[in-house]
């Protein structure tokens, strides 16, 4: 949600700036803006797309050393260029980025209006930015005291990065709840939300904690914490290649990612898997196997296509370690009053690690005691620095807002987990254990088959993509990647579509059915398919379309289906990491046979880190 860009050295910052907003502008992309200290300071704010404000800025003065940059994703006042950030406080002096939300800016506000302060935008930002302001005045400090005394009454989430014409050549950084990595360079220095405008330059970051104030010049960067102590800076090394964060020849991320998928999956299970010696080894699972073997149970805490992981987790950790396990919407366990119970573990699965519903809820059950193992994508995010323990999924920078090659990774990791925790326990025969390790060994290169020619997806999409409304089904392990369907579906082409439980779906989905209805059958050779078969025949009696992902050789589902999408056979427990993939690419291509953006689609925005 929202990205956040700084630079403070030698080099122009305009180009700096505007470049690495174009890197974020896929955490929130309906206004971006600019502002650069020089002795005086300008801003320039335009709503719209990054390439928006760089048209408009075309003959400004652009000669800066410093400069901040901020690409929105609103969550106060509608998208205009009035609320779009820097705002600029009263007197015009300071400028201010922000990500995230104040919660209690509508008392502050009123407290200054009463004192005259009148409000140029309708954001919870500028209302922070002039409580700064008011108290540096009132008190005669510098921002840098000001900003301490104001964050002690702030409630909320934030990431905000500060420019002052009374301190030359200076950002000032705060984050609480909202992301901010520091890249240092020789005399000068680099702020974003993540890594990816940063890498080009220096792969030495430091990543600010919550509750942290970073002072940051040329040559210089002091961390402190809200009381004034210095902190000493945690220099971390980036294990990130540039063509990690490019399209490489793609005409979108999204398709890139979609392919990638059989490295993404092979780097995920590479030195961890290996089937010959029969050893899995994770050392975040090894270091606390006892906790994970003798869980009374474990909880699954995610949002969105990360939820769906966690549910298809559900099906592997019972079927494979007989352990109870919940799944959770993150936003729903954060607001209730769980009951957690010591030999409970909590397992929260996240793509970017920055998920503001995820993170609170796993702080509150922390708070509580709870054992926290985190499944996350991006290193070094907040989610993996608060996990107790925890395992990468190593899909490298997701960038297409629409999740793809982050899932399949986080179902790579979750069934490592499973057999894992399931062979050390016993309740995995050694046997089925091998068996599964071969299985899941061999993924990589059965994604590979299905991506191998994509032509006949292609051709679907474009006999269905004007279809009002989708029905998604499947049975068993595919019954949350009917979900996920229907997500990926909603997301990239702005199609109604439900995913359902197949059988569920004569309780009341089938009154839609009719000749206009594609209905997506998740149909592939496992325990449920004789099952899925009867389905599908109940939904052609009714002259409903099918389209089916089913699996190569079959010849009952396709005899039946108007139109069928290919996997390989797999065993049942990981054949879902390749139905997924048809699906994706169904979305994906559907979205572009109607013209959308599918890397940014509408109102959404890739890291969610408001609630
Ligand atoms: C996926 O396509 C979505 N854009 C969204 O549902 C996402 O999975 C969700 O916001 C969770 O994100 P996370 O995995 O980064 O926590
Ligand atoms: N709450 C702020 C606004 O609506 C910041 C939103 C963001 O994170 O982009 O402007």
């Amino acid at each position: 949600m929202c990205g956040i860009v700084g630079y403070t050295g030698h080099r122009q910052a305009y180009p700096v700036v505007l470049k690495g907003l174009k890197r974020l502008e896929y955490r929130g992309y309906d206004s971006s803006g600019v502002a650069l200290l020089n002795g005086d300071l300008k801003v320039y704010k335009k709503k719209g797309k990054v390439s928006e404000l760089e048209e408009a800025v075309i003959g400004q003065d652009l000669q800066a050393n410093t400069g901040i940059g901020h690409t929105r994703w609103a969550t106060h006042g509608e998208p205009s260029d009035r609320n779009a950030h820097p705002h600029q406080s009263a007197s015009g002096t300071i400028a201010m980025i922000h990500n995230g939300i104040i919660e209690n800016y509508a008392s502050i506000k009123h407290e200054l209006q009463n004192k005259g302060y009148v409000f140029k935008s309708d954001t919870d930002t500028e209302v922070l930015l002039n409580f700064i302001e008011d108290i540096k005045r009132n008190n005669n400090s510098s921002l840098e005291e000001a900003l301490r005394i104001a964050l002690r009454r702030i409630v909320g989430a934030y990431c905000i990065l500060l420019v002052d014409i009374d301190e030359p050549e200076t950002i000032i950084a705060a984050r609480k709840g909202s992301p901010l990595v520091i890249g240092i360079g020789k005399g000068e220095h680099f702020l974003a939300s993540d890594a990816s405008p940063i890498i080009e330059y220096t792969k030495e970051v430091v990543y600010v904690n919550d509750y942290e104030i970073a002072i940051i010049k040329p040559d210089e960067l002091v961390l402190k914490n809200l009381g004034n102590e210095k902190q000493t800076p945690f220099i971390q090394k980036l294990d990130l290649e540039l063509a990690a964060i490019e399209k490489g020849g793609y005409e979108h991320f999204m398709l890139k990612e979609i392919h990638e998928q059989p490295d993404t999956i092979y780097d995920c299970l590479r030195g961890r898997l290996l089937h010959e010696s029969g050893s899995i080894t994770m050392s975040g699972v090894d270091n606390h196997l006892e906790a994970l073997t003798s869980a009374n149970r474990m909880v699954l805490v995610a949002c969105g296509t990360s939820w769906h992981a966690a549910l298809l987790a559900e099906y592997m950790f019972e079927e494979l370690c007989r352990i109870p396990v919940e799944v959770e919407y993150a936003s729903e366990f954060r607001y209730r009053n769980p009951v957690i119970n010591r030999g409970d573990v909590i397992i929260a699965i996240s793509q970017s690690g920055e998920t503001a519903d995820t993170l609170v809820a796993l702080e509150n059950a922390r708070e509580k005691g709870a054992f926290i193992f985190g499944v996350v994508n991006a290193v070094g995010s907040s989610i993996a620095r608060m996990s107790h323990a925890g395992a990468y999924s190593h899909a490298g920078p997701e960038i297409g807002v629409a999740s793809t090659k982050a899932f399949t990774g986080q179902l790579a990791v979750l069934a490592m987990m499973a057999l894992k925790i399931g062979y050390a326990k016993g309740s995995l025969n050694e046997s089925r254990y091998l068996q599964l390790m071969k299985e899941l060994e061999a993924i990589p290169e059965k994604v590979r088959e299905i991506l191998q020619d994509t032509s006949n997806i292609r051709a679907i999409a474009e006999k269905y993509k004007d279809a009002s409304d989708f029905l998604y089904l499947g049975r068993g392990y595919n019954f949350p990647i009917a979900l996920e369907g229907a997500l990926k579906l909603k997301e990239i082409s702005y199609i109604h579509a439900e995913g359902y439980p197949a059988a569920e779906m004569k309780h009341g989905p089938i009154a839609l059915v009719d000749e206009t209805l594609p209905v997506v059958f998740v149909a592939t050779k496992d325990s449920y398919y004789e099952k899925i078969v009867s389905n599908v025949q109940e939904i052609k009696a009714r002259k409903g379309i099918v389209i089916a992902v089913a699996t190569e050789g079959d010849s009952v589902i396709p005899g039946m289906a108007d139109d069928v999408m290919y996997v390989p056979d797999a065993d049942e427990i990981l054949a879902p990491i390749l139905s997924v993939v048809p699906l994706q690419l169904l979305s994906y291509y559907i979205g572009i046979a109607k013209g959308l953006d599918v890397d940014k689609p509408r109102n959404l925005a890739k890291s969610v880190t408001v609630e």
